[in-house]
Parts: C-alpha cells; sequence; structure tokens
C-alpha cells in the first residue's frame, strides 16, 4: 500500500492545553486540522513506524469519524498495529490502563473531558505516553512545534473499520483490534477493591445512585455496580453514553450534577450519590445530605486507604495540585509521609507516581487517583468511598465529621469567572504579578497578607521547572486565595479563583462554605479588583 501523502500548511492555534488540544468541534472538523494535529503528534513522538498504540474516546459527536481519520494516518505511517475501544468508546483511565496493560507505545484518546459534546460544543485530542499518562510537557512542546512548520500529512485510502465487531481486522497492512472497553478495567478494579465487603453492603439494603451523565461511564459503572457488586438494577441514571450527552454538561460538580443533588438531599433519598464526567476520570462524591468537596475526599481517601486491599500496606505518599486545599497535607504529616506540591494538570503526577514516591494524588477539580494508571480515575474514587463505607459501616457525613475533628477543617470554595475578555484576565494577573513585594503586611477587612508569590514547580524527579503556575495570596489567619486561568477553556479566559481557610475549633466545624470563607472572598475580590475588571457581579461558578 503507499499511502497517500497530502501536502498542507501549519494551522494556527494548535497548542496542547492542560490535558491535550480542545477546540470547537467545528474547528477540528475544518479540513486538515485533525489530520494535521494528528501528524504533528506522531511526528513529535518520533514516528509510529513499528508501534502499537491505543485509540478511544468519550464517545462525543465526531469521536468515530476522527478515530477512522486517526486509523488510516496510522497505517499510512507504518505503525504496526492499534487497539481500539469497541464503538470508539474507551474512558480516558481505562485507555490509560489498557496502554499499561498491554505494553503499548501510548494511545491517543479523544475527549474534550467535561466540556460539552455536539457540532456547536467541543472536542479534543490528546497524547498518552507509554506509562500511559498524558504527555509531558516536554512532549507536547514538540508536538506544538510540528504543528507549526508541518507541510504534509500521510493517511491511507481505505475503507471504514467497523467499530462494533470486536476481534482483530486490518488495515492498510496494520492490525486493528476491537477490544470490549470495560472488562480490562473492570478486572483491574476487582483486584484493587474489596468486592466481596462492597456485595455485602449492597445487599444489606445500603442505596446508591450513579449518575453518568450520559457520558463514558455508563457502560462501566453498569458493568461494576449493578451486574459484579449487585448493586440494584436502576443504581446507575443516564447510563447510555450520548454524542451530546443528552444535550447537558458532562461535569460532575453540585451545579452540572444537580438532580443528583436534589436526590442526595431529599428526604427518601440514597446512602451514596456518585457521578463522574464526559471521558470518566473526573468524580464526585455525596452523602446523603452531605456534599463531599474534592479536596475533602482526597483527604478522606488518603486517609482511609489502608482499607481497600489494593493499598493495605500504607501509602509511599501523597500529592495534591497547588490550588487543591491542604486538607490532605494534614493527613500526609499525621502518617508522617510525603506529601508533593504539583502545578494543576495530571500529568504532573507522572513522574511521582512512576518513581513510587506518591501512592494517591488529587485535584480540586474533581480529579482523584493513585498508581493504578497514570490519569485520574473517577469511578476508582467512587469504588474506593464503597470499600471505606462497607469498612467502616459508617454513612457519608459521619466519615466527614470524624476526620473534620480529627485533623481540622479546610473550608474551600472555587470561584469561576468564565468567557472573561481575555485581555482583561491577564491584566488582572499582570496587576497582580507587579504587587508581589508590596502586598505583604496589607490589611484586607479582617485579614492581613503574609505572604504572595506565583508558583513554580521543580519536578524532583526529572528535575524540570515549570514556571507561571498560579498567583498565591497567604493570609496571616492560615487562609489563602489562589488565582490562575484555566488551561481548558476554548472561549475567552476563565479566571480560577480559589479560597481556603483552615478551622480547628470544634464548635465551627459545621458552617457553611461560603459564610465560613466570606473574610478571604472579600479580601481576594478587594486585592484583585475581580469585580471591577471582569465586569461581572458574582462568579459564574461556585464549586
Ligand atoms: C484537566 C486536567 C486536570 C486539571 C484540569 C484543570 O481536566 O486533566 O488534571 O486539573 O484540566 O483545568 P483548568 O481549566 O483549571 O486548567
Ligand atoms: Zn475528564
Amino acid at each position: 500500500m503507499t499511502p497517500t501523502i497530502v501536502p498542507t500548511t501549519p494551522i494556527e492555534g494548535q497548542k496542547p492545553g492542560t490535558s491535550g488540544l480542545r477546540k470547537k468541534t467545528r474547528v477540528f472538523m475544518q479540513p486538515h486540522y485533525l489530520e494535521n494535529y494528528v501528524q504533528a503528534i506522531f511526528d513529535g513522538i518520533g514516528g509510529v513506524e513499528g508501534k502499537t498504540l491505543v485509540v478511544g474516546g468519550d464517545g462525543r459527536y465526531f469521536n468515530d469519524r476522527a478515530i477512522q481519520v486517526i486509523l488510516r494516518m496510522a497505517a499510512a505511517n507504518g505503525a504496526a498495529a492499534c487497539i481500539v475501544g469497541e464503538a470508539g468508546i474507551l474512558s480516558t483511565p481505562a485507555a490509560s490502563h489498557l496502554i499499561r496493560l498491554r505494553g503499548t507505545d501510548g494511545g491517543l484518546i479523544l475527549s474534550a473531558s467535561h466540556n460539552p459534546g455536539g457540532p456547536d460544543e467541543d472536542f479534543g485530542l490528546k497524547y498518552n505516553g507509554p506509562n500511559g499518562g498524558p504527555a509531558t510537557e516536554g512532549v507536547t512542546d514538540r508536538i506544538f512545534e510540528r504543528t507549526k512548520v508541518i507541510d504534509s500529512y500521510r493517511i491511507a485510502e481505505a475503507q471504514d473499520v467497523d467499530l462494533n465487531r470486536i476481534g482483530e481486522t486490518s488495515l492498510a497492512g496494520m492490525r486493528v483490534e476491537i477490544v470490549d472497553p470495560v472488562s480490562d478495567y473492570a478486572a483491574l478494579m476487582e483486584s484493587l477493591f474489596d468486592f466481596d465487603a462492597i456485595r455485602a453492603l449492597f445487599a444489606g439494603g445500603f442505596r446508591m445512585r450513579f449518575d453518568a451523565m450520559h457520558a463514558v461511564t455508563g457502560p462501566y459503572a453498569t458493568e461494576i455496580l449493578e451486574n459484579r457488586l449487585g448493586a440494584a438494577k436502576g443504581t446507575v441514571v443516564n447510563g447510555t453514553p450520548k454524542p451530546d450527552f443528552g444535550g447537558g454538561h458532562p461535569d460532575p460538580n453540585p451545579i452540572w450534577a444537580k438532580d443528583l443533588m436534589d436526590h442526595m438531599y431529599a428526604a427518601d433519598g440514597p446512602d451514596f450519590g456518585a457521578a463522574s464526567d464526559g471521558d470518566g476520570d473526573r468524580n464526585m462524591i455525596v452523602g446523603k445530605g452531605c456534599y463531599v468537596s474534592p479536596s475533602d475526599s482526597l483527604a478522606v481517601l488518603a486517609d482511609l486507604a489502608h482499607l481497600a486491599p489494593g493499598y493495605k500496606d500504607g501509602l509511599a505518599g501523597i500529592a495534591r495540585s497547588m490550588p487543591t486545599s491542604c486538607a490532605v497535607d494534614r493527613v500526609a504529616a499525621a502518617k508522617g509521609i510525603s506529601c508533593f506540591e504539583t502545578p494543576t494538570g495530571w500529568k504532573f503526577f507522572g513522574n511521582l507516581l512512576d518513581a513510587g514516591q506518591a501512592t494517591i494524588c488529587g485535584e480540586e477539580s474533581a480529579g482523584t487517583g493513585s498508581n493504578h494508571v497514570r490519569e485520574k480515575d473517577g469511578l476508582w474514587a467512587v469504588l474506593l468511598w464503597l470499600n471505606i463505607l462497607a469498612a467502616t459501616d459508617k454513612q457519608v457525613a459521619a466519615l466527614m465529621e470524624d476526620h473534620w475533628s480529627r485533623y481540622g477543617r479546610n473550608y474551600y470554595s472555587r470561584h469561576d469567572y468564565e468567557a472573561v475578555d481575555s485581555a482583561a484576565a491577564n491584566g488582572l494577573m499582570a496587576d497582580l504579578r507587579a504587587r508581589f513585594a508590596t502586598l505583604p503586611g496589607q490589611e484586607f477587612g479582617p485579614l492581613t497578607v503574609a505572604t504572595a508569590d506565583e508558583f513554580a514547580y521543580d519536578d524532583p524527579v526529572d528535575g524540570s521547572r515549570s514556571t507561571g503556575q498560579g498567583i498565591r495570596i497567604g493570609f496571616t489567619s492560615g487562609g489563602r486565595a489562589v488565582f490562575r486561568l484555566s488551561g481548558t477553556g476554548t472561549e475567552g479566559a476563565t479566571l480560577r479563583v480559589y479560597l481556603e481557610q483552615l478551622e480547628t475549633d470544634p464548635a465551627a466545624l459545621g458552617r457553611d462554605a461560603q459564610e465560613a470563607l466570606a473574610p478571604v472572598i472579600a479580601a481576594a475580590d478587594a486585592i484583585a479588583g475581580i469585580r471591577e475588571r471582569t465586569g461581572r457581579d458574582g462568579p459564574d461558578v461556585i464549586t
């Protein structure tokens, strides 16, 4: 077979963000757009000749068409094989696992994560390396450099592969293996958690509601929770992946998973609720009348992971992204293990996990995971919670009370200002940067600024340095405000303001988070002039 070499010219803006290249679907569907980027990935990783890749995505609109293009291009570039999830489906953690299990040279994951899907919504593509994790900055930089000089791409002329038929076929000389997307992943979960104990929990009448948000975790959750663990039929809702996620926003937080929140706060609600995002790597945990913030969830999981068989020997270390609350630091200190603080983005955990320095990692953005794969993993977090609930025989609210009374409570909230004018957002950040020397000592209401700086990370494993990773304002009260511009948005800029205040007074652990944080919220606004600069009265989303 002679591959067709198609002349092309560089397309501007193909710079991978926090998690691969994300753009409006119609942008991706423009002539040569996807092809240029796929060829740049192949070139950026040193070619794919003789290599094996995992390919799959979250099932959103254009997922199937894009996979056909990727397969024809992989064949034309001399790849030996592609392992593809049936119907083009692979959750991000399942793809990460498959890359590791099969020892492939990495994989291409098609997803825009929690962003809506459809012809007028978002699409995305990222490359994960042979360790199963998102490409490091070095690799994404090389990919981006290629997009700037690309002059041709290779693509085979061939019929579509039938993605719905499990088994092996070949495409222009390349082996294509279509696999069940769920079974290997489910087996991995079974090896980590006490399925017997969780089965007994459900058999005893424990009720759960898992909202798959019409996204990729539906088939995984149905197989694991209902079929293998015996949760009642109907435990998984919105369980069939849809190209447009049913018109919803597949982001598991109290705003976008409001229906789940309503069920969990109803008088006759279930004992345990959970949701996952478009590609299955995020999670939301909510008990009966008790929402658990991602930062608190990380702290509880780190504290009690040893109750699950896969972590019975304890943790080597813990890692969290910088804007994530410091709740988990207190757990690490009590256990006498290291707690690493990394920039936002799961890829920064990869080296720590590979080096065996961290076992559990987490981010405020609803991501938790461990060394079992190299992505955050929504269902994994849900199963670890279930294992802990089964082992302790306690409800979520009681576990949270125990936790706070032992470690104190890091009140925490994130305020997002979406689709802000980019110049205004950059101006706000630049102005803060210019005041690092003068802010300390200044008073804002009852708070005094103690420190002001911009986070930079020195990777302890490979020595690389990542700068410009978020502006931190520390208060003498122990409170903190962090300012960061999102790296995953597709329109304008999204300003994220992360607010935190530690409380150790036993009488003050049960407050409303927004109320407990009011002084920090007011100080953050006063310091950065958020309302003035963005022209907004308040945040678009509060989590
Ligand atoms: C993706 C990454 C996460 C990261 C998040 C940050 O979801 O996988 O690891 O925390 O992006 O998004 P942001 O919009 O804050 O840059
Ligand atoms: Zn995701």
